[in-house]
Formats: C-alpha cells, structure tokens, sequence
C-alpha cells in the first residue's frame, strides 16, 4: 500500500476516471452512505470520495425492514438533496427495486436520476449486463452491485453472507466479469467472505468497493448511521462505531475517510 495522498484538486468534481487511477496506483477508495445535503456537505469536506445515496434509506431513513419500498420518486429527492450538497465527491445513486426491468425503463429512471438529481452514476443490483452496457452505451457511468443484494431479500431468505459455498462463489465470480466486460466503471460487493472479494478486486479492472468484504477491496463503503451509532437496531459485524474517540460528527467522518485511505479499517474483525 502506498502511503495516502490525494493527487485530485478539492475543487473537481471526482470522476470514474479518477477512481480507475486510484486502484490503478493503489490508494483505496473511501464511500459511505448520504440522504440528505447537510450531511452530503460533511461528508465531502472530510475527504469522502464517492457519496452512495442507497435505497438502504428505506430502512435507516424512513424506517422501512427493507429497501423494497423505496420509490423512485423517493431517490430522486434524496439524490437531489445530496448533489446540492456536496461539489468534490462523485455522487452514485441507487435504482430501485423494480425500476430496471426493462432497458427502457432503466433507462428514463436513470436520466430522471442524473438529470433531476445531479447523480454521476447509477448503481443496480444483480448481474443485469444487458441493463450495464444499454446505460453505458448511452452516456450512464454503472456501479455495478453482487453479492448480498438487498433488493432480492425475498428470494435469499436473510441477510446473511453471500458465495460461502464454491457453485454460489464462482457464479459471482463470473457475474462480476461479465459486469465489468459490459462496461460497468465500479462495483460495489456486499457481504461476501474475503477470499472472494480479494479473488475478484484482483481478478477485475475496475474499482470494488467493499461492504463486508474484507480488506483486500480496492475501497470501503458503509452506511452513515452505523459508523455514527445512530439506531436502534444491532450494528453489523463489518460496521464500526466511529464515533467512539471522536470529537465530533465531522471528526468520525474523516477518521473513517484516513482509516479506509490507510488501509486501517476494515480489518479480519469486520470480515467473514
Ligand atoms: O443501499 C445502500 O446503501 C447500499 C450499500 C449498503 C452498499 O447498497
């Protein structure tokens, strides 16, 4: 690992190109979760380089058991609210459950997203190549998403940890080349054991963001309200309270943003 030292001006906006040239030399990517544009404006001046604004609000935003339902109407406001708050990190929105079933549809969704709400990416759940290379072949950068896929709870059964056994590993595996080969700039794995995730940030071109993934990602990504403590429900094995010895919001923010960029969080404790 290289030591950290951001080469990018605070004033431009972070590109897919930039994040490429951070795996490209090494540096980790830092991501967490934002809703809303006060937060949004925390989060950028701390350093974080990619805001996700994630259906996950369906859950620590509008207290919903899962991210099912979530409207696009609802991630059009909340993407909006963060765009307008922050001017350095790529801000990546979330499609929601049901509205890429179609390449059309996934289509005018994510224009809505881009350009209503100020998103620079968009990111879908599952191995939906055909969707990846329609958006990028028309202007959309894709964050792809494998792994735990929330948004398939009534399929998995739990969440619970995902490619344990070797047929479950190897389909994600070929899922995330076929992903990258149809254009996809990111992916984002959730929940999956290290080995794995190590296996396919090696294996892969583009950038992955870890959730639960280990600590060979080329990047971490983690919801807001867990690293804050905000909550009622158990923290995650693979979360942090960074709140714990910090001063501040503002200081948690940018202890977990040093943390990710030094490779000092996550560590063996938060993987499967
Ligand atoms: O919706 C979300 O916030 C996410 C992250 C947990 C990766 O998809």
């Amino acid at each position: 690992m290289k030591p950290y030292a951001s080469r990018v001006s605070e004033k431009k906006r972070l590109s897919v190109n930039d994040l490429q040239a951070m795996k490209n030399r090494d540096e980790k990517i830092s991501c967490l979760t934002a809703y809303d544009a006060s937060f949004s404006a925390v989060l950028d001046k701390a350093g974080i380089e990619v805001i996700l604004v994630g259906d996950s609000l369906g859950m620590v935003f509008q207290g919903h058991t899962t991210t099912l339902p979530v409207t696009m109407d609802d991630m059009l406001y909340h993407t909006a609210c963060v765009s307008r708050g922050c001017n350095r990190a790529l801000v990546v929105a979330d499609l929601p459950f049901m509205s890429y079933t179609s390449l059309l549809a996934a289509a005018e969704n994510a224009a809505r997203l881009i350009q209503s709400g100020g998103a620079n990416m968009i990111k879908l759940e599952g191995a939906r190549p055909d969707v990846v290379s329609f958006l990028v072949g028309n202007g959309v950068p894709v964050c792809g998403h494998l792994g735990l896929l929330p948004q398939f709870i009534n399929c998995l059964g739990g969440y619970k940890v995902q490619g344990r056994e070797l047929s479950d590993a190897e389909r994600i595996i070929s899922d995330a080349v076929s992903l990258e080969q149809a254009g996809a700039g990111l992916l984002i794995l959730e929940c999956v054991p290290a080995s794995l995730a190590q296996t396919i940030s090696q294996q892969l071109t583009i950038p992955v963001i870890g959730i639960g993934a280990g600590i060979d990602c080329d990047g971490q990504v983690l919801v807001l309200y867990d690293i804050l403590n905000i909550g009622a429900g158990r923290r995650p094995k693979f979360s942090k309270d960074f709140m714990q010895g910090a001063a501040s919001i503002e200081d948690a923010i940018r202890n977990y943003h040093i943390a990710v960029k030094e490779a000092r969080f996550p560590t063996i404790e938060h993987s499967y």
